[in-house]
């Protein structure tokens, strides 16, 4: 018997980073998902496609983690598990989030534990931490519930209904992006200027609220002008890099309505919101002549 369970990628709309600190961010769930299939076995193997690697002692871990929370024995049970998906890894799109969602959603089918969303966002932010030390969560809940969703630390999430839809083209700087690495150099920033992170992450929380109304006014030019002062917020905190302020500039020079970092930073993606298909087209293909790869979503 073999059972599926799958996990979606994410991309970050508002204020990744700030999000750490409480401020509240805006993330969308995107079409591109990691798959994890659980056949019965007479060993407990892991195999994962996308690194072409068995038994990843991160990936044994996690599911030690999540075995244990949901009181199964699998050293009773014994199970092989493949991993795949068309998420890039270590860029910035929730890859490490979507894999512990979609472990977790596969081992509720497989042992019938019929487990709630609400269950499922739980086990897999335990995945989380092993990944990230200190992750907000965003990324693990918006990979559980999909859809656009304003997320606050220690809150309920809200779901976003969007005015009209965006259309983003997401850019690959092909630098890897460690998002612990990242958080970490944004926390001993914070120690050395607080005031001034102080005031940035002010800023970053009235951006939200702003943003938020313009995401479900189907504002496209203002919610362009949120993401771009946005990625200027970022970049003061030191989570830009120049292959992303680079990308960032390209899209608004070639015509698109805002550009940011997405995700940890320092590396990994960038998302660009262009005000149509053909536009999507022309952003993709500036990326691309200069050898960076994307990926073109709609999103709402
Ligand atoms: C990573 O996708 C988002 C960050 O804000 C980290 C987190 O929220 O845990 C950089």
């Amino acid at each position: 018997m073999s059972s599926i369970g799958r996990g979606y990628g994410k991309i970050i709309l508002f204020n990744e980073h700030f999000v750490v600190y409480g401020i509240p961010a805006i993330a969308s769930a995107i079409d591109r998902y990691v798959e994890v299939k659980i056949t019965d076995s007479e060993e407990l193997e892991i195999f994962d496609e996308r690194l072409k690697r068995a038994n990843d002692k991160i990936e044994m871990k996690i599911l030690n983690i999540i075995s244990s929370k949901i009181g199964v024995d699998l050293s009773k049970n014994p199970i092989k598990i493949e991993i795949k998906g068309d998420l890039p890894l270590g860029s910035g799109l929730g890859a490490s989030a979507a894999t512990c969602v979609a472990l977790s959603r596969a081992l509720s089918n497989h042992f019938n534990l019929n487990l709630r969303d609400e269950e499922i966002n739980e086990l897999a932010y335990y995945g989380e931490k092993i990944f990230h030390g200190t992750p907000s969560g965003i990324d693990n809940t918006v990979s559980t519930f999909g859809g656009v969703i304003w997320f606050e630390r220690e809150k309920n999430i809200e779901r976003i209904t969007l005015g009209k839809p965006l259309y983003i083209v997401i850019g690959n700087t092909g630098i890897p992006s460690s998002t612990k690495k990242a958080v970490e150099k944004v926390r001993k920033r914070r120690e050395r200027e607080r005031e001034r992170f102080d005031e940035i992450f002010e800023e970053a929380r009235s951006l939200a609220y702003d943003s938020r109304r313009y995401l479900e006014m189907g504002d496209l030019d203002k919610i362009g002008e949120c993401m771009t002062k946005n990625h200027a917020l970022l970049k003061e905190i030191g989570v830009s890099c120049k292959e992303l302020d680079m990308l960032v500039e390209l899209s608004l020079k070639s015509g698109a309505l805002g550009a940011k970092l997405t995700g940890g930073g320092l590396g990994g993606n960038m998302i660009a919101l262009v005000k149509d298909e053909k536009d999507q087209d022309i952003i993709a293909r500036e990326f691309e002549k200069r050898g960076f790869k994307s990926m073109k979503v709609k999103v709402g």
